[in-house]
Formats: C-alpha cells, sequence, structure tokens
C-alpha cells in the first residue's frame, strides 16, 4: 500500500519561497530570470494561508518530502473571485487522483476565504483535467509576442487607475503590474492607446492595453516605442476580440494560449 500524502497549508511549511525548487521539478527549469518565484508569488497576490503543498510526510516544513503544491491568491482587484497562482505535481505523483484532491482543497480554501468563485489559468492541454475537477472554460486570450523597431521612449509615470483613452482591450490584472518592480506607462498614438509596461530582461510586457477605438494600429505604434529588435508582449488577448486577427496577420504571433478555467459556488438571489 503506498504511504499516506498530506496537503498542508504553505504557512506552516513555513516560507512560500522554499517552494521554488519544487516549482522547478513540476514545471521545468526553463529559461526563468533571477527572483522569478518570489517576484510571481507577490504580483499574484499568493495567500500562503490558504494555499497547500502536497507532501508525504507529517511534518509541513520538511522540504524533500514535497510532491506538489497549489498556490491561491487574492488580488483585492478580482473582488470576491479568488485565482490560482500554479497548480502541479512531480512526474510521478501524477494521474493517481492527487491533482484532483489538490484542487478540491484549494476550492475549499478559496470558499473559507470568504471568496464565491475561483479562477485558474490553465494550457490548453490541463483544461479537461480541470473540467474533471468540476471547472468550466471562462475565458480563452493569446499572448502575442512582436519585435521593437524604434528607439526606447521615456515612460510617463501614471498609477494604473489614471484616466484611460477607453476600455481594457487586453491584459492582466491591477496587481501584477503594480507589484513588478520595473514598470512604466507609455501612451502611444497621440493619446487613443494606454499601454502599462513591465519589462522582463529584454522584453518589454504590456500587462494591460487599453484603447478609444481598439484598432490593431495602437499595438502597432507601441513597437515604435520598443527598441529595435527587443521583444514586446501583448498580454491575454482575448481569443474572440474583433482586433485578434488584424494583429495576428501583422506582425504579431500567438505564442501561448491560456484558458482561464472557473468554477463559481455564489447563491443566485434571483427569484
Ligand atoms: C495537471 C495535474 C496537476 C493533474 O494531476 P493528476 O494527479 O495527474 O490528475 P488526477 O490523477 O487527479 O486526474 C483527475 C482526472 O483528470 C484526468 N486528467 C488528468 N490529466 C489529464 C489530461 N492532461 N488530459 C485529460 N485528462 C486528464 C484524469 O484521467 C482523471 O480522470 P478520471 O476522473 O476519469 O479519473 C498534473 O498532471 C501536473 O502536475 N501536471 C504538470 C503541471 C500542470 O500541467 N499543471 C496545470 C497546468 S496549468
Amino acid at each position: 500500500m503506498s504511504a499516506p500524502v498530506h496537503l498542508w497549508s504553505v504557512a506552516s511549511a513555513r516560507d512560500a519561497a522554499l517552494l521554488e525548487p519544487l516549482a522547478r521539478a513540476v514545471f521545468g527549469d526553463g529559461q526563468r530570470p533571477r527572483g522569478w518565484f518570489d517576484r510571481k508569488l507577490a504580483r499574484e497576490c499568493v495567500v500562503p494561508e490558504r494555499s497547500l503543498v502536497v507532501s508525504r510526510s507529517r511534518d509541513p516544513a520538511e522540504a524533500g518530502a514535497w510532491i506538489g503544491y497549489g498556490l491561491l491568491g487574492r488580488p483585492a482587484s478580482l473582488g470576491s473571485t479568488a485565482r490560482t497562482a500554479g497548480i502541479g505535481l512531480r512526474p510521478a505523483w501524477r494521474g493517481r487522483g492527487l491533482g484532483r484532491r489538490l484542487v478540491g482543497a484549494l476550492l475549499e480554501q478559496a470558499r473559507a476565504d470568504g471568496a464565491d468563485a475561483m479562477l485558474t489559468p490553465a494550457s490548453e492541454d490541463a483544461v479537461p483535467f480541470y473540467e474533471r475537477c468540476g471547472m468550466q472554460p471562462h475565458q480563452v486570450t493569446h499572448t502575442l509576442l512582436a519585435f521593437g523597431r524604434g528607439a526606447a521612449t521615456p515612460p510617463i509615470s501614471e498609477p494604473w487607475d489614471a484616466p484611460t483613452p477607453g476600455p481594457t482591450c487586453s491584459g492582466w490584472f491591477r496587481e501584477a503590474w503594480e507589484r513588478t518592480r520595473a514598470r512604466a506607462t507609455l501612451r502611444v498614438c497621440g493619446g487613443r492607446d494606454r499601454f502599462d509596461v513591465s519589462f522582463e530582461g529584454t522584453a518589454h510586457v504590456a500587462m494591460r492595453w487599453t484603447s478609444a477605438d481598439g484598432l490593431p494600429q495602437g499595438p502597432r505604434a507601441w513597437l515604435n516605442a520598443v527598441p529595435e529588435g527587443a521583444p514586446a508582449l501583448l498580454h491575454e488577448v482575448p481569443a474572440d476580440a474583433p482586433f485578434l486577427s488584424g494583429l495576428v496577420d501583422g506582425e504579431w504571433t500567438a505564442v501561448q494560449t491560456t484558458v482561464a478555467m472557473r468554477a463559481s459556488w455564489a447563491e443566485s438571489t434571483a427569484g
């Protein structure tokens, strides 16, 4: 018979930052910039008390026994929706029902924290798994890549909440931008478009694009404010956005697809 597996809160496992080697074992080493894990915890507003580590040990702090984790964040800008920031198991422990148990426990943690829904960004491959866990696809987004063709434009310093030229066309939530150390706001096209940009190594990442008209010309013009040859990423463009085809027919390429999975337990007050 296999040994029992425990789910401990990350807070009881001491410091969430200690999960970094496990994260590399689960998701691969890749080309990760220094400090990526600490930054992820901060900008995705991870709550250690509500996040879980899967362990073979009765001692939550025994890092050598950790075999997986599920991080739960509570960005204030998402209101009563909790958001997961990474769910995974070491390869040898997959396919035994532990993933489903972990997601179930995270849903309980979200509920206990006062949330009425939980959002999980997932790769397309993982969608059937989350459906087995009772979650439904909520929104599909693409992250688009192009390369700068201009000189670096001096950023302007504006808070996220400063008036924008129009509604949000693409992007992430406020905290992810605010909690990224090096950041800038850029306005292009005579103020018809605004890009809230963070810098990840040489890459310029538009964490949010707001626009008066939502035309593909806006992101194209932004590339003039990105140094020649530097990667520019437009984060989380909705797959059903009318401007998407105009962008990918031009110089932008979809490099990542994310399916936001959602479970909700808010009681209907209607009727
Ligand atoms: C995704 C992950 C957490 C699933 O955990 P797991 O322990 O392997 O999954 P479970 O054994 O609990 O599977 C639960 C159900 O989902 C199904 N399932 C799991 N992964 C699946 C997949 N990739 N495609 C289709 N079905 C899948 C299982 O067959 C099982 O179905 P059942 O209800 O018929 O028994 C794990 O595979 C993992 O860590 N993967 C790498 C990291 C990752 O991809 N994380 C999520 C991406 S955002």
